[in-house]
């Protein structure tokens, strides 16, 4: 009787999913959130948005955007599908999936910040319903899923409902799935589309659930057996990144003192049709994912008095290349005479990669604190920010600056290298112009000094 039932619930499920009449809840929209319902909503579903911060909920509610790569007219066009915003957690009842998308980033001692997590836990559990699928996207440790998010769940439902880990769900129980998300914001070389989607469900029924779901708006979705492993396979691309970052961020560093090009040979080697894939050295690591997340799995490995040594030496080395940075601005101020003391210093790009609007975990934010605390005169220019105030470890308070007059400065450093700006002229107007990125690779002038 209970086969019957939950059988046909699951049927019910992918139904609703095929015609287009699953309710889908996204919580947290954010840069991963937002874009996450867009895709969901071309594909012709009326969809939910949740997030505390009243200010979004506003903004979409008036058909406005507040991330620079969306435009207001892709959030009218999906509130004709039917997307709302809401602060309003008890639309969660009217779910048949819901997909949390909130931040996870590390507190002060450099441990995850689960609370987000906890607190979007707390919030769905008065309102879970039975068969309704939940699923946690945030980047996390392996075991997130299952020792925190399921734990709060089923403590905190009225219902006893229960997560289903034997196959089908029964009248009680609701289906739990880890699905990372894998997004490379500003990277438009590869479809949101074709990027696989990994899916690992608490059992099987709610991993083939997960992937009827994603199966929607990706072209490909990639089942693994538990969300542990999930988790996991997420944390391994963006450790993977780490390493190969540091890596030739310190060949970078050797290079440098024996007179070699990194950067060419960098494109030397990738002419290798196998068995290398080329990284960049660059001012630092920048943005939430790959400084955050490595972090994330070292400080569960010590659960296990496991040391993850790859791990700590990448993140020693490429949190000095910000130091490195401004030692090699002294060093050529130097070479002119000057004191850093004192110099008037422009730093370009304060977002942690081209092209786009986010500062988070930013190197050129330490580069700013550090020339600061040397006793330069610091501005920013960045098209993509006016002003730049409070963040997790700065509080900078400085307004973008116009990107005239260069010659006032003593020099000028490349931090971002974003597509707007016009090296040439950059160069030519400059006195001195540190370059981080290799953005002035087809340029030859006396006044660039590359590090
Ligand atoms: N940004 C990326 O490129 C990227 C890529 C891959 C993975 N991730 C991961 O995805 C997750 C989300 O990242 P993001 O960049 O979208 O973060 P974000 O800060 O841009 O957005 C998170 C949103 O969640 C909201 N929020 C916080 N607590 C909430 C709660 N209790 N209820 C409802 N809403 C709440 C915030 O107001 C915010 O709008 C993180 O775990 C991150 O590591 C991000």
């Amino acid at each position: 009787m209970t086969m019957l039932q939950t059988t046909s619930s699951t049927e019910l499920f992918k139904s609703k999913i095929d015609n287009r009449t699953a309710q889908i809840g996204v919580v947290g929209l954010g840069y991963v959130g937002l874009p996450l319902v867009l895709l969901f909503s071309e594909q012709k579903f009326r969809i939910t948005g949740f997030d505390i911060d009243q200010k979004k909920v506003e903004i979409l509610s008036r058909g406005g955007s507040y991330i620079v790569r969306i435009p207001e007219t892709d959030i009218q066009a999906a509130q004709e599908r039917g997307f709302s915003a809401t602060a309003d957690y008890s639309h969660i009842a009217g779910m048949d999936a819901v997909i949390i998308c909130v931040p996870t980033p590390l507190n002060d001692h450099h441990g995850p910040d689960l609370s987000f997590i906890e607190r979007t836990a707390e919030a769905i559990a008065p309102h879970l319903q039975p068969g309704q699928l939940i699923v946690l996207e945030s980047t996390t440790y392996p075991g997130t899923t299952e020792e925190l998010l399921i734990p709060i769940l089923e403590q905190k439902n009225p219902k006893g409902l229960k997560a289903a880990r034997n196959g089908e769900a029964g009248s009680g129980e609701f289906y739990v799935v880890f699905s990372p998300e894998r997004e490379d914001p500003g990277n438009d070389t590869v479809a949101r589309r074709d990027i696989p989607k990994v899916v690992g469900g608490l059992n099987p029924t709610a991993t083939e659930l997960g992937s009827k779901l994603y199966g929607t708006i990706f072209n490909r979705t990639i089942p693994v057996s538990t969300p542990a492993a999930a988790e996991m396979t997420k944390l391994l691309e963006n450790i993977y990144r780490c390493v190969n970052i540091a890596l030739v961020n310190e060949l970078k560093v050797l290079c440098l003192r024996m007179g070699i090009n990194i950067w060419e040979v960098i494109e030397a080697a990738s002419t290798k049709p196998f068995g290398f894939h080329p990284f960049y050295p660059g001012p630092g690591l920048g943005g939430h994912c790959i400084p955050i997340d490595p972090f994330y799995l070292s400080w569960k490995a010590k659960e296990y008095d496991f040391h993850t040594r790859f791990i700590e030496l990448a993140g020693e080395v490429n949190l000095g290349m910000p130091y490195f940075v401004v030692q090699s601005t002294a060093a050529a101020l130097n070479k002119q005479r000057k004191t850093l003391n004192g110099a008037n210093v422009l730093v370009l790009g304060v977002a942690y990669k081209k092209d786009i609007d986010d500062l988070r975990e930013s190197p050129s934010l330490t580069i700013i604190e550090l020339l600061q605390k040397e006793g330069a005169n610091v501005r920013y220019n960045d098209p993509y920010f006016a002003f730049v105030g409070r963040g997790r470890k700065y509080d900078l308070q400085m307004s973008n600056t116009p990107l005239e007059d260069l010659g006032q400065y003593d020099c000028v450093i490349i931090v971002t290298d974003h597509s707007d700006y016009d090296y040439e002229k950059i160069v030519r107007e400059s006195k001195l112009v540190i370059d981080t990125r290799n953005a002035t690779k087809k340029i030859q002038a006396e006044n660039i000094v590359r590090c």
